[in-house]
Order: structure tokens, then sequence, then C-alpha cells
């Protein structure tokens, strides 16, 4: 099968890629020149575990390629995938902001020959699709072409295994040609029994959107779930254990935090609420799990000011971890980019570590920042520790030095990874997220 994927970010990088795994052709395109360029050189402009050497097999072994030019790559497929940026609107309004899907879907009307599937994979409102359909039309009435929606379910930093092992597969086709290539696609998927869910293409649209707020939601009660056994003495990793051996309720996204961040969750309970908005609905869940999510934020810096005797001012705080979860550069939406800047606030000085994110959190947080080469480092003559992300390096520190390089010894764990007892029998002042 011969597929083209419009957009080199992270969705269309890695589908590329893994199709390209799976045995199909795949040319990904990217109007960014020093994108396709680095690309070719075999440099992979984001950070993913596994996705450099799987480009570089299949590169070599010639089913996967890069280019700027559209025109062959559109010609020759059989499926175009749309995986461009969804970004939320400049307006600020919560709304998704559908510019370059309807830029790529201009672009590459005039140069379809033969039948061919345009599917989009970007996160896009209900109904996209269908526009796709319609701009693809007006610029080239004769055309032979069927939409189709399907969307991405990975997640950052494991994004290759989601890809190849899939809970499901859900297309939203309406047409049994553009179903069959779809299908046939995703056929390697059938040797690991991997469903494919088919709806109407409005039904995948917004089964994407419900599966990331969902999630959402999740996060947000146990985080609600953490302050509450914070306030009465319970202690929540238990808890999310007892309800989450439930079958009903399952044991994922069970892990309180410092609040969901990244590219997505943000962005798309967001861009739901007003889905909901524009279709006369309000999704009054959602609206609370967002809210929640608000205000976790500004509990975690509430409870490392309450560790450090109620004011952060003139305190050194090390933070580990500054992105929005492990195994990721990605620093979008991060809850590091709204706790460090209320800790600067209020006096506070900041040594941060991270293994992936510091290039980006330069460019995103107050310049006050000490960046230091590693935790230890970061920890030398501070007051209080804040594990902000839980990458493994951070997960067995050598407390016994730690201790003996930092000021005072306050431990804040905002992502659960230490047992209490064992960080207090090292002589620290512990809290985790719901484990008073
Ligand atoms: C999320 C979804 O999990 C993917 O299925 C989806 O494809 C993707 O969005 C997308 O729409 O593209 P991702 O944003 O990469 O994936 O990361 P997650 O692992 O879902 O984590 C999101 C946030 O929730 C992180 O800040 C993480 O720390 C937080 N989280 C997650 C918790 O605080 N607790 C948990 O138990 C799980």
């Amino acid at each position: 099968m011969k597929i083209t994927m419009i957009g080199t970010g992270y969705v269309g990088l890695v589908t590329g890629t893994c199709f390209a795994e799976f045995g199909h052709h795949v040319t990904c395109v990217d109007k960014l020149s020093e994108k396709i360029d680095l690309l070719l050189q075999g440099e992979i402009p984001i950070y993913e575990p596994g996705l450099d050497g799987l480009v570089a097999k299949n590169t070599q072994q010639g089913r996967l390629s890069f280019t700027t030019d559209l025109a062959e790559a559109v010609a020759s497929a059989e499926a175009v995938f749309i995986a461009v940026g969804t970004p939320t609107s400049r307006r600020g309004d919560g709304y998704a902001d559908l510019t370059y899907i309807y830029e790529a879907s201009k672009e590459i009307a005039p140069f379809l020959e033969g039948y061919t599937v345009i599917v989009d994979k970007s996160t896009v409102p209900v109904g996209t699709a269908r526009q796709v359909a319609r701009v693809i039309k007006e610029v080239n009435p004769e055309a032979n072409f069927d939409v189709a929606s399907n969307p991405e379910f990975l997640r950052e930093g494991a994004a290759i295994n989601d890809f190849m092992r899939p809970d499901r597969v859900v297309i939203g086709v309406e047409s049994d040609r553009a179903e069959a290539i779809l299908r046939a696609i995703y056929q390697p998927l059938y040797l690991q029994e991997n469903p494919i869910v088919k709806t109407s293409i409005e039904t995948a649209e917004l089964t994407k959107y419900a599966a990331n707020a969902f999630l959402a939601t999740k996060i947000s009660f146990i985080n609600e779930m953490a302050l509450l056994c914070d306030a009465i003495g319970a202690d929540v990793v238990a808890l999310a254990k007892g309800i989450g051996m439930d079958g009903r309720i399952g044991p994922k996204f069970l892990h309180p935090g410092p609040g969901f961040g990244g590219s997505c969750f943000p962005k798309d309970t967001m861009a739901l609420m007003r889905i909901a908005q524009e279709n006369g609905e309000s999704l009054r869940i959602v609206e609370a799990a967002i809210e929640a999510n608000g205000a976790q934020k500004a509990k975690m810096v509430k409870k490392i000011r309450d560790m450090l005797g109620g004011s952060e001012a003139g305190k050194t705080i090390a933070v580990l971890g500054l992105t929005f979860k492990p195994e990721t550069d990605d620093m979008r939406d991060s809850p590091s980019i709204t706790i460090i800047p209320a800790l600067l606030e209020k006096g506070a000085v900041i040594r941060a570590h991270d293994p992936q994110g510091m290039e980006e959190a330069r460019r995103l947080l107050p310049d006050t920042i000490v960046y230091t080469e590693n935790s230890y480092e970061a920890c030398t003559g501070a007051d209080a520790v804040v594990v902000m992300t839980e990458w493994n390096q951070y997960r067995a520190l050598d407390l016994e030095r730690l201790g003996s390089l930092m000021k005072q010894k306050i431990f804040i764990d905002l992502r659960n990874v230490y047992q209490p007892d064992l960080v207090r029998e090292q002589g620290f002042k512990y809290a985790g997220v719901g484990r008073s």
C-alpha cells in the first residue's frame, strides 16, 4: 500500500514510521524544509524512545521517505493521511485552530490522481472531515476520493508500543472502498487480534475527544481524592488500588500528581466543551475536570509552601523534572510551567534538572532558574526537593547523598514514586500527594 503522511509532527512521524514498519511504502511530507533536511540526514526532531531506530531501519529498507514535494507524494498515494497540528486557537477561546487542516486539504486537492482515501489523523472537531471533503471538491471537482477519520490514541513516550499494540483502532468511514483500504493498512494488527471499531465519520471524530476527556476526568477524580486523603489522613495509593481492582473502574490513570498536562488533554478537553456549547449542550463533568486540574496545580504550590514552613521567600527549591511526563522533551502545558513561576513570584530560588526538557524550559520559563547537570547538583544547598516528573532516574535517588548536599531535608514527591516511610527513615520531612 502506498501511503502519504502530511505533517511530520509527533503523530505524523510516528504513524508514518509505524506504517512503514507494517510493510507499507510511506512518504512523509512537510512544508518545513529544515525539518525534512534533518530527517533526510537521519536525525529525529522529537524525542521518542525507539523512533530513531525504526526511522533508520525503514529508510534503509526503502519503505520510508521524506520530502517537501507534495505533488509527487499525493499523486501516487492510495491513502493520504492528514496529521498536521490543531492547536488551541490564538483567540484563547478553547476552539481548535483548523487552519493547517484546511490549508493541507487545499494543497493536496490538485494533485489527487485515481481513487484516494483522505484520512484525518489529527484530532479535529466533529464535522471537520466533511469540511475537508468540501474544500477538496471546491479546488478539484474532478477528484475521485472519500474522506475518513482515524483518530490516534498513542501516548508520548510510549508511542511505538501504543501504535504497534493498540487496544483498538477506530475508523470512521462511509464508503466500502475507503473501509477496505483502511482495513488493509491495519491488516498486520489482525495477527495480534487488535479490534477495529468501525463507526460513522462524526462518531470517530468525537470518540477521540471522549477518550481524552474521560482519561482527564479520571485523573482529576483521583487528584481530588488525593486532596481529600491529605485532609483526612488517608492514603490515596491504597485507595487507588482498592477502587482500581474493580474491573469496572480499572487501575490505569489513577495516579495522582500535579495535574495533567501535555499537548492533548488540556487542549482537547477545552475543545470538547466548545463543541458541546456549539451544539447546545454543556459537559459539566468535563468542565469540572478542567477546573479541578487548575486547582490541583495551585494546591501543589501551597503544599510546597506549607512544607517550607509557610513561605518560600528566600528558599532554594530543587525541581526534578520539567516535562509534562517522562520520556519526552515536550513541555507543552506542563504543570511545571504554572508551579515554578508561582514559586519564583513569591521569592523562591529554583534549581532545576530534566533529562530532556531543559532546552525547551529555557524558552518557556523565567530566566532566573538555575539549570543543573544532574539531580544531585540541583539539590546542592536546597531547602527542599520537589519531584515534579517521574523520570526513572529520579525514582531511586541516593537519599543519604541527597540529604548531605541539602540545606534542609525536605522531600516533596508530587508523583508518589517514593515510599514515605523509607524517605522519612533517612531523616527527611516527606510529603506526597494524598499520602499523609
Ligand atoms: C494522551 C492519551 O493518553 C493518548 O491516548 C492520546 O493519543 C494522546 O493524549 C493524544 O491525544 O495525542 P499523552 O498526552 O501523550 O497521551 O500522555 P498521557 O500519558 O495520557 O499523560 C497525560 C498527562 O496526564 C500527563 O501530564 C501525565 O503526567 C498525567 N497523568 C496520567 C496523571 O497525572 N496521572 C495518571 O494516572 C496518568
